[in-house]
């Protein structure tokens, strides 16, 4: 009898444990938050539009794809390199190292989909003729 009450203990732990373990499993699995902000570049030109979510939902990328042997996670890292610019990414390094006509579409077509102008960045940002560009 003692025994049998012992076993239920152990069964109704066990339970408790494989209740629990799988849901802390799935969490550790879940990709970490990344900016919904649109991140946008100005140097050398204004301006580059890069969105997490396009990469990470529609096209199923992971954080490490990008982070951190292709982009430092620092909006704004990567545009003080002198060499950010389309021969790089022609050259398969940045966006090109994916935007290269197989794994996305080639950085040397449809220029107004990664570039939205001053334009684009004036609407993005919010900000108006007078006030301080950077
Ligand atoms: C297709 C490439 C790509 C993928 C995939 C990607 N990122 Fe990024 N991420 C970037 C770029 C580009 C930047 C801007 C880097 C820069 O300006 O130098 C950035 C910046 C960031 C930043 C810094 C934002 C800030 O305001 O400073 C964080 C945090 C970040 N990413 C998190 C993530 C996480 C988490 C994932 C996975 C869910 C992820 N990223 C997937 C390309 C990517
Ligand atoms: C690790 C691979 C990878 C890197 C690096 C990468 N991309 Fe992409 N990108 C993709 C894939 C895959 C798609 C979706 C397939 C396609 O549109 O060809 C995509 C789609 C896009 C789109 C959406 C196109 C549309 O139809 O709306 C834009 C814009 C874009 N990328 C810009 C950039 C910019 C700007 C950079 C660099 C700052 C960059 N990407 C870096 C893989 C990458
Ligand atoms: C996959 C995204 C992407 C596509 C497509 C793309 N660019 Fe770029 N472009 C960039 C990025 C990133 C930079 C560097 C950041 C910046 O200047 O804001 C850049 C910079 C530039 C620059 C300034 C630096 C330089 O190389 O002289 C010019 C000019 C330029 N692009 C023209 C073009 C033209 C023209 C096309 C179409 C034939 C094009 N780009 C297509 C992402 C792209």
């Amino acid at each position: 009898m003692k025994k049998g009450l012992l076993l239920i203990v152990i069964f109704l732990t066990l339970g408790l444990l494989l209740h629990t373990l799988p849901s802390v499993g799935q969490e550790s699995e879940e990709e970490a938050e990344y900016p919904t902000y649109p991140i946008i570049f100005t140097k050398p030109l204004k301006a580059v539009l890069f969105e997490h979510k396009v990469h990470v939902e529609e096209a199923g990328l992971s954080c490490e794809d990008c982070h951190e042997d292709i982009f430092p996670m620092e909006a704004g890292a990567t545009q003080e390199n002198k060499d950010f610019n389309m021969q790089a990414l022609y050259n398969g390094k940045y966006c090109g190292a994916c935007h290269d006509g197989e794994t996305a579409f080639a950085s040397n077509t449809r220029c107004a989909t990664c570039h939205i102008g001053v334009m684009g960045w004036k609407r993005l940002t919010g900000k108006e003729k007078g006030e301080k560009e950077e």
